[in-house]
């Protein structure tokens, strides 16, 4: 029996990450969050003095990499271990979002995580959280799902989760940051934002992230994975 593989694609704040986690801590399946190891690519680029715009450099750091994510405790996110050292608050960051977007245009450093991320497919099950997840690294997943939500809808989410963390943001900067990177990501040569032609489109703006959830759920249930 192939180990069941759940994909959850889509652009950044539309509750992807928090619908994948969720969905690994309820099933009890494995989480892969693959902007993590884009981000982490660009940290360790920064820290070794590599250029980005050196793909070789930069792919060679994408091969090498020794990471670990932590079992996260229920409603938190996992801890993110570079050779052991914890890098959480780094990877979160503002900047290391912008490190991402950069090194992942590179075809080199793209498929220099492949392997990485395939192995992250391990029994009982993996939900792996992205943006090309369905369409590149796991084309055979039974069960694929593309999450959007309206650009203003992100802002906001987005917004309130800085207030939160006590920073100083602008919701209409923000919300023109989102729009660019939209661009960026569904306009890029090398894996551009798209969903995979089997995939399920979940438009989230109207829906609380417990019906995404539930929907996810009943979706999995159809298919007899759970
Ligand atoms: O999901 P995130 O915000 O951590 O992603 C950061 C950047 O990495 C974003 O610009 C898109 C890119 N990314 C990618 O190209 N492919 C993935 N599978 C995940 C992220």
């Amino acid at each position: 029996m192939p180990v069941p593989v759940l994909t959850v694609d889509g652009p950044s704040g539309s509750g992807k990450g928090t619908l994948a986690q969720t969905l690994a801590q309820h099933l009890g399946w494995h989480l892969l969050d693959s902007g993590a190891l884009y981000r982490i690519v660009g940290l360790v680029a920064v820290e070794q003095g590599v250029d980005f715009d050196d793909e070789i450099g930069l792919a060679a750091i994408a091969g090498h990499l020794d990471i670990r994510f932590t079992p996260a405790n229920p409603g938190e996110p996992a801890a993110v271990l570079l050779s052991g050292r914890d890098i959480s608050s780094d990877v979160r960051s503002e900047q290391s979002g912008y490190y991402a977007s950069r090194v992942a245009v590179f075809s080199a450093v793209r498929s220099g995580l492949l392997a990485l991320q395939r192995g992250f497919a391990k029994a009982p099950g993996l939900v792996a959280d992205g943006r090309d997840m369905g369409t590149d690294v796991f084309t055979d997943a039974p069960l694929k799902i593309f999450l959007t939500a309206s650009a203003e809808q992100r802002a906001e989410r987005r917004y309130k989760q800085l207030i939160d963390k006590g920073e100083s943001v602008n919701l209409a900067a923000l919300l023109e940051d989102i729009r660019l990177r939209d661009k960026r990501d569904s306009e890029r040569a090398i894996a551009p934002l798209r969903p995979a032609s089997d995939a399920v489109l979940i438009d989230s703006t109207a829906l609380n992230r417990e019906e995404v959830f539930q929907r996810v759920i009943e979706l999995l249930r159809l298919r007899s994975l759970i």
